[in-house]
């Protein structure tokens, strides 16, 4: 498959690495042009190119670029992109260490996603986003090994949803269906889905026992935990 990756961080390179491996053929970009990348098309064997290229060259594209920079993507980037060219969206939203306050975040109005979705006039499907970046560059573990790592995987469109999860299986991860895009706030940041590599079944358990409908509770509870994490990273010195 062509595949093109907008973004070309800890994510967009560990996508690239493993996705050229498995024998597909990969464009990225980033923000500074395709002739900053040419360490990392040596590295893995991935095609620097522009984010408009990207987008016309790939059958499944990969939006990985922080949130709050999501806005400043070309309003044109989808408009020649055929209507069944799944775009997955791997955003988190980091309001302290990066992203800024967004108001539709923190009122729940919309899910992180959905927020995504709407700034790029483009349906998505949320994935790749409660995984860390070195758990992802590194190989998976075939189908049926016990306590294989699962990723939820939400979206609207069921025939997109359907081949990205064809994509993780691939990667090595099980795929679990995430709900829809409205449902997706169940493996943001701040909740017991994120990045927590958890197996299938206790995935599933998690999705179940949270529901599908976000209470203001389970959303005040959500923000709070993440406050926290971005609290004890800052204390840390990371920097996003
Ligand atoms: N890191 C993780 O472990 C992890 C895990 C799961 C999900 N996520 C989420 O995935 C997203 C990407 O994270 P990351 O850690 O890979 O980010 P990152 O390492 O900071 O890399 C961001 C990339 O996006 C590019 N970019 C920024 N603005 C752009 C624009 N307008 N057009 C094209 N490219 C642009 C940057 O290019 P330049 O360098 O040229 O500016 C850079 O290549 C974030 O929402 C993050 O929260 C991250």
């Amino acid at each position: 498959m062509k595949i093109g990756i907008i973004g070309a961080g800890h994510i967009g390179s560990a996508l690239a690495g493993r996705l050229t491996r498995l024998g597909h053929t990969v464009y990225i970009a980033n923000s500074r042009g395709p002739e900053t990348l040419t360490d990392l098309a040596q590295k893995t064997g991935a095609t620097p190119v522009t984010a408009a290229e990207a987008a016309r060259h790939g059958e499944l594209i990969v939006v990985t670029i922080p949130l709050k920079n999501i806005p400043d993507l070309p309003r044109d980037l989808f408009a020649n992109v055929a209507a069944d060219v799944p775009v997955i969206d791997t955003s988190n939203y980091y309001p302290l260490l990066r992203d800024g306050q967004i108001p539709e975040l923190e009122t729940g109005d919309l899910t992180e996603s959905e927020w995504v979705q709407q700034h790029l006039g483009r349906p998505v499907v949320k994935a790749f986003n409660n995984i860390l970046a070195d758990h992802l560059a590194a190989p998976g573990q075939p189908a049926g090994t016990p306590g294989r790592v699962a990723l939820p995987i939400a979206a609207d469109d069921a025939a997109a949803k359907q081949q990205v999860s064809v994509l993780v299986e691939a990667l090595g991860f099980d795929a679990v269906d995430g709900g829809s895009l409205r449902e997706s706030w169940r493996q943001q940041p701040g909740g017991p889905i994120y990045c927590n590599d958890l197996p299938a079944d206790q995935l599933r358990a998690h999705l179940t026992r949270l529901g599908t409908t976000r209470t203001e509770a389970q959303h005040a509870e959500y923000l709070a935990n993440q406050a926290k994490q971005e609290q004890a990273m800052a204390a840390q010195g990371v920097k996003l």
